[in-house]
């Protein structure tokens, strides 16, 4: 079996203006420098990633975007390509996020595009899955995020799915403080990493996938501690650089 390396990333949403994330940038840097065990990912807003680009230049932290095109580029007003995001540093990118599918109705056919168009470009997508609360009731929670997975992956190679990022976020823990245990949110990481074997049993290796979903300082060293858990994507704890660091800490202490 392969040893994963643990990604933790922060995903800001729509917090932060440029101002703010450089002043972050700053206390942020003097905490996680000289962090070497793990990827540090900061997902923040487009407007946010210029200025990051050039705080963050030569450090241990890597920049991602929460959204992006399907299209290469052409006449789709408002929407932020692959390029565009290579320009300002970013490497990862956040794809089919449930805000995204929830309040903006992507689909998955919308989302296995921009999957594709990430990977062509180069960029690593942290694709997101994950159950509502009333499908988690009716017991059919790992049903929906294999589906998910199919149809979020259709096609793609086996060396193509290696550089993928699987996020599992059950919908109901996410800024709740709710977290899932980590009993079922481990048990769902393994579930999925059967799924993604049907696909590319190397791939299903090596792929990190993290837990997302009201993660904090305090449970994030439980979440770690399950086989199938790589790291976290990390929403309202990542807006503090100083908590944000703590919880970094905490999860590479086992
Ligand atoms: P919270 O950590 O605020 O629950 O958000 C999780 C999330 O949606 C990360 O993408």
């Amino acid at each position: 079996m392969t040893t994963r390396r643990p990604i933790i990333a922060g995903n800001w949403k729509m917090y932060k203006t440029s101002g703010e994330a450089k002043s972050y940038a700053l206390a942020f840097l003097e905490r996680v420098g000289g962090v070497t065990e793990a990827d540090i990912v900061l997902c923040a807003p487009f407007t946010a990633l210029n200025v990051l680009k050039e705080e963050l230049e030569e450090s241990v932290v890597h920049l991602g975007a929460q959204n992006m095109s399907w299209a290469v580029e052409g006449a789709y007003t408002g929407e932020v390509s692959a390029a565009m995001l290579q320009d300002v540093a970013c490497t990862y990118v956040i794809l089919g996020h449930s805000e995204r599918r929830e309040l903006m109705h992507e689909t998955d056919e919308m989302i296995a595009k921009k999957v594709k168009r990430a990977l062509e470009a180069g960029l690593r997508p942290i694709l997101c899955v994950g159950e509502n609360l009333k499908q988690r009731e009716a017991g059919e929670a790992q049903v929906i995020v294999q589906n998910q997975l199919k149809k979020d992956l259709a096609g793609l190679t086996e060396d193509a799915l290696k550089k993928v990022v699987i996020a599992y976020e059950p919908i109901w823990a996410i800024g709740t403080g709710k977290t899932a245990s980590s009993q079922d949110a481990g048990e769902m990481c393994t579930a999925i990493r059967f799924a993604l074997a049907a696909a590319g049993p190397e791939a299903a290796d090596v792929i990190p996938i993290l837990y997302g979903g009201s993660v904090k300082a305090e449970n994030i060293a439980d979440l770690m501690a399950r086989p199938d858990i790589d790291g976290a994507l990390v929403g309202g704890a990542s807006l503090d650089p100083v908590g944000f660091a703590a919880l970094i800490e905490n999860a590479l202490k086992h």
